[in-house]
């Protein structure tokens, strides 16, 4: 096992197994440098960019994370009985920790594995949750889970991984294949993986929860420039920008983008990065899925589908898949 601090004595343990692999200005770099355009998602999440999607998260056009906190609230009984209880629960992205409240009382894990990028996030939802659940034991990993990682073996016994939100839909699929491949193997032989998987439907529906009408998600795609202004010497004027979502039908996904509203030049560090209008800079893909596609993409990660929950609306997914 790592080297891990007890933050509460014999409660809370934080691994600190971030190895940083790309910084900000690699990744800006090479995200600007190519035809077109793009900026990796994960820089959305700067204090304010956590607060807007939080705000986005209530949205009444963004129907992702109250279907899925529905069908969680519906079906956690079969979900226990399928998971079992007892069992090493690891979370990726755990972030406020809110979904995995309605596993806990349901699972009474032996130990859970919250993982987070976001060092404060992990450590002050580690502690609410041990307020409200003092019989847990936490092992808080804090890593970059789109970059190969591992966390400690708590040796034998059962694993099983909750993965909610339908993140896996913000990774091509090639990327996503590769991030199930690296939980089938942590979860090992008995493991199971509980996934949140956003459904393909109507495209008026898609493009109005990425276009919401009060302009939450255009303020989190804008955030962005801010962001890298704030973590880089970078001069971009948000105002050049506009957001735009759309779905791409032949890739089956929404693509965000930052639309350039005027001829310019944006200077990062040392370099100058022309800008033409109406060129984009492609900010995020978030794929959506039928059941078969996603039990395609699950199987060449060697996760074989146990059951399936849907809304009655067939908005939103939650897979049980096991390894093998
Ligand atoms: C975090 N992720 C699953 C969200 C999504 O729907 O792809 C991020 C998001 N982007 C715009 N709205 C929400």
């Amino acid at each position: 096992m790592s080297h891990a601090t007890a933050i509460k004595k014999d409660k809370i343990f934080f691994h600190d197994l971030h190895t940083p692999t790309a910084s900000m200005a690699n990744d800006v770099h090479s995200g600007l440098s190519g035809k077109q355009k793009s900026l990796p998602p994960k820089y959305f999440y700067d204090k304010k960019g956590s607060e807007l999607f939080d705000a986005i998260t209530k949205l009444p056009e963004y129907y992702v994370t109250r279907t899925e906190i529905e069908l969680l609230k519906q079906y956690v009984p079969e979900m226990a009985e399928l998971l079992g209880i007892n069992s090493y629960l690891l979370e990726l992205g755990s972030g406020s920790s809110i979904k995995i409240r309605l596993l806990l009382e349901a699972l009474r894990p032996e130990i859970y594995v919250p993982i987070d990028i976001s060092r404060e996030h992990l450590i002050a939802s580690s502690q609410r949750l041990i307020q409200d659940y003092p019989w847990l034991t936490i092992h808080a990993a804090y890593l970059d889970y789109s970059h190969p990682w591992a966390v400690p073996d708590f040796g034998p016994g059962r694993y099983n991984a909750f993965f909610p939100g339908s993140s896996i839909g913000n990774f091509d699929p090639a990327n996503a294949i590769q991030l199930l491949k690296q939980i089938s193997q942590l979860v090992g032989r008995d493991g199971g993986l509980l996934i949140g998987v956003d459904l393909k439907k109507d495209v008026g529906i898609l493009e109005a929860a990425y276009n919401d009408s009060q302009g939450v998600t255009a303020d989190f795609n804008i955030n962005l420039l801010t962001h890298i202004n704030d973590g880089l010497d970078a001069d971009f004027v948000p105002e050049n920008f506009s957001h735009k979502a759309i779905y791409n039908e032949d890739k089956g996904r929404v693509e965000m983008h930052l639309e350039c509203n005027i001829n310019h030049s944006v200077r990062i560090e040392s370099n100058l990065y022309p800008f033409q209008t109406g060129e984009t800079i492609h900010t995020e893909s978030s794929y959506k899925y039928s059941i078969d596609e996603f039990h395609q993409i699950a199987a060449e990660a060697n996760f074989a589908p146990v059951e399936v929950w849907t809304d009655a609306d067939e908005l939103f997914s939650v897979h049980y898949l096991k390894v093998g």
